[in-house]
């Protein structure tokens, strides 16, 4: 990467989060007209599906004077996905917050771009509605508060009408593709779809905006077996096959995908106070959490068990309301990660129908006891100590038993003395 301090002509520079798609192209002119800034674009590859060399080529034939791309699809899994996973992020219990977890990662991308160019501003593509924008600029803050940050369509206001009649007075370059009434969001976590006839919570999805998901009449009539091995909560394996995080979940978006696994339609509270209807397919993450939880109960103590949900709560609207680069944030992983140590283990799910089910867990490290747990033979568990357990547990409430039938005892006299009195 060159360390220029200056673009061309003496120019400040703005380094864009750029997807290629309608937003951030026309950005990338009204930047250079409103700003006179030379714009230099930076396309993180997350795991969307999309060809962002193309994308980047088209920004330099727009105006930019130059497009990075990065590809960031390890390290999204590695220190994302990992923490999301020990963490079983959801969001208000639904979204696996797929798109709010690459945010921050780009952020770091694109500031890290800036640095090197040394420029003055930062921008991005999202609207002053949403989540996006506030998760850009608070890792921005985090990062390099002295960045300034550009947020074109925020500034100007204008609607995707507009946004298409300025790219063809100054002929800019769009992607080939219509651009679709809804607004999609993808990377290896998951797809996000939102807007068009979705904004009506009444209104049932429609087949089209699935991607990663069969329809019922394509779901397969066998039911589908998987083996995942766990490492310190980290999946590491299926079917005994080793692979990086990355390959396991784009499998798992694959396999689990087929099966109709991981439409989730969830209406939303946005960090900015809005609810909002969105409809996600995250097929992988729709597998991977419930046997991650499944493996905790048999190696996690009953305390840990109990206490960790509100931390993953904690980790979940953290995440979501931008503050991953945040003191606390940091804390509720440390005290997570301490938890996982012996999350190491197997777990055997069944893909059929739309749903993936846990049938199975196994672990070297397990609590569970047999001898214990079991009816039948074998059991070495000493029935008759319950009793003195139970006398126990129970004490308090003997006591406040005991108060109240005093009452009604003494209650019971007064009436009986006085029926004496007027016999
Ligand atoms: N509602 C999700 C979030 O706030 C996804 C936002 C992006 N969605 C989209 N369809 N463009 O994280």
């Amino acid at each position: 990467m060159a360390t220029v301090k200056q673009g061309r002509g003496g120019k400040e520079i703005a380094v864009l989060a750029y997807s290629g798609g309608l937003d951030t192209s026309v950005a990338i002119r009204w930047i250079m007209e409103k700003y006179s800034a030379d714009v230099i674009t930076v396309s993180v590859d997350v795991g969307q599906k999309e060809d962002l060399r193309e994308a980047a080529d088209r920004a330099v034939e727009n105006g930019a004077i130059d497009a990075i791309v990065v590809d960031a699809r390890k390290e999204f899994a590695s220190s994302y996905l990992s923490s999301a996973i020990r963490s079983n992020a959801l969001y208000e219990g639904r979204y696996p917050l797929s798109t709010a977890l690459a945010r921050p990662l780009i952020a770091s991308k694109v500031a890290a771009v800036a640095r090197s160019y040394g420029a003055k501003y930062v921008a991005h593509g999202c609207t002053g509605k949403g989540n996006d924008q506030v998760r850009f600029e608070l890792a921005f803050t985090a990062l390099d508060p002295s960045l300034r940050v550009i947020a074109p369509i925020r500034e100007w206001n204008m609607n995707r009408e507009d946004e298409v009649a300025f790219a063809q007075e100054r002929g800019i370059k769009l992607k080939k593709s219509q651009p679709s009434r809804f607004s999609t969001d993808e990377n290896l976590w998951g797809r996000s779809i939102e807007g068009g006839e979705l904004e009506d919570p009444w209104t049932p999805p429609p087949e089209e905006i699935y991607e990663w998901t069969s329809h019922p009449s394509e779901w397969p009539d066998r039911d589908e077996m998987l083996d995942i091995s766990f490492d310190s909560g980290i999946p590491v394996e299926i079917d005994g096959k080793r692979m990086p995080l990355d390959e396991l979940v784009m499998e798992l978006n694959l396999r689990a995908g087929r099966h109709g696994v991981g439409r989730i339609d969830h209406v939303e509270d946005r960090f900015v106070g809005i609810k909002s209807r969105e409809n996600y397919e995250c097929p992988a993450a729709s597998v991977i959490l419930p046997a991650h939880r499944a493996l905790e109960g048999i190696t996690l103590s009953r305390d840990i068990l109990l206490f960790k949900p509100l931390l993953e709560q904690k980790f979940s609207e953290l995440v979501y309301n931008g503050m991953w680069f945040s003191d606390l944030r940091n804390a509720v992983a440390a005290f997570v990660d301490e938890t996982q140590r012996n999350v190491t283990g197997k777990v055997r799910v069944r893909l059929y129908k739309g749903a993936a089910t846990v049938c199975g867990v196994y672990s070297e490290r397990s609590k569970y006891t047999a001898s214990l747990s079991t009816y039948g033979r074998g059991d070495t568990f000493d029935q008759r100590a319950a009793q003195g357990f139970i006398y126990i547990a129970g004490l308090h409430l003997r006591g406040t038993a005991s108060a109240e039938l005093e009452k009604i005892e003494v209650k019971k006299r007064s009436l009986e003395r006085k029926v004496q009195k007027e016999a």
